[in-house]
């Protein structure tokens, strides 16, 4: 059998695997709670040559019986994130501003020859499921992203024009003045679509921040929740273009940190 190499990104939600077989990458994802699915895996190679980096690497080493390479998070983000930028050709040779939506939201100012995370929030991928289950008792991940998208979030949040009502707004009325700050009942869908909103607004907002302070352009999003969720990505590009920047998707982007593990560990 052929040599393989794994690159595993084992998040506080989901472990990304990214392999190379034949010199093809292929892709992989399993919850990070299910250690032994990902044992069992992984024990169906011969002897492969294993980088992992994530918040649960620690645990697939205790539970591996030979030597695996740990790679710091954000290296591997960052690298990962700028194989996938080279490999579309978008914003070559641009600095830029990369915001991973994870479980939690990190971000990190990135150049040529080097990275830096810069900050982060709590406001991320776990909230919403979370605060989702919180409000409407629905656990189903994908019925969850169904409800963000039937759901209507201005049945939910206060915007500036509703404030001002009448008389002329000193900024774009349109702008959520308060994420959930109409109190009336209404539909679960539209709870879920505002708390989609509420994860959209807070983590542009400091992007665009982010991208002031560094004097760039350029926001590339990744993480999980923005694979098949158009209505998100939608909401992240408009909110960013009204904060005068750019956003960009990654084809595969939730791969970045497994991607970035695997071209580190073969350096
Ligand atoms: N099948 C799924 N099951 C659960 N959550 C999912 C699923 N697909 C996408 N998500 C969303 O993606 C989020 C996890 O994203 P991601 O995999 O980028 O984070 P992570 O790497 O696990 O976390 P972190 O980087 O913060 O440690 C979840 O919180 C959820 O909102
Ligand atoms: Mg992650």
């Amino acid at each position: 059998m052929d040599k393989i190499c794994i690159g595993i990104d084992m998040g506080g939600t989901l472990t990304k695997i990214a392999y190379k077989h034949n010199n093809k990458i292929k892709y992989k994802i399993t919850p990070s709670n299910n250690l032994d699915n990902l044992i069992n895996w992984i024990n169906k190679f011969d002897n492969p040559t294993i980088s992992v980096s994530g918040g649960k690497s620690k645990k697939l080493q205790e539970k591996l019986s030979y030597n695996i390479k740990i790679i710091d998070e954000f290296n591997s983000t960052t690298t990962g994130a700028k194989y996938l930028i080279e490999k579309s050709n978008l914003i070559a040779g641009k600095n830029f501003i990369l915001t991973n939506i994870g479980t939690g939201t990190s971000i990190y100012y990135v150049d040529h020859h080097s990275h830096r995370f810069i900050g982060g929030t709590g406001v991320g991928g776990g909230l919403f499921i979370g605060l989702s289950y919180w409000l409407t008792g629905e656990t189903d991940y994908q019925k969850l992203i169904k409800m963000s998208e039937m759901g209507v979030r201005s049945k939910v949040d206060l915007t500036v024009g509703e404030i001002y009502e009448n008389s002329s707004s000193p900024i774009e009325s349109s702008i959520v003045a308060s994420n959930f700050g109409k109190i009336e009942p209404t539909h679960p869908d539209n709870t879920v679509a505002a708390i989609s909103g509420l994860l959209s607004d807070t983590v542009v907002n400091i992007s665009c921040q982010a991208a002031k302070r560094f004097n760039v352009d350029s926001i590339v999003y990744i993480g999980s929740i923005l694979s098949s969720n158009s209505t998100l990505r939608k909401s992240i590009k408009k909110h960013t273009e009204l904060g005068r920047e750019n956003a960009y998707f990654l084809n595969k982007g939730e791969f970045s940190g497994a991607l970035g593990a695997l071209i580190e560990g073969e350096i």
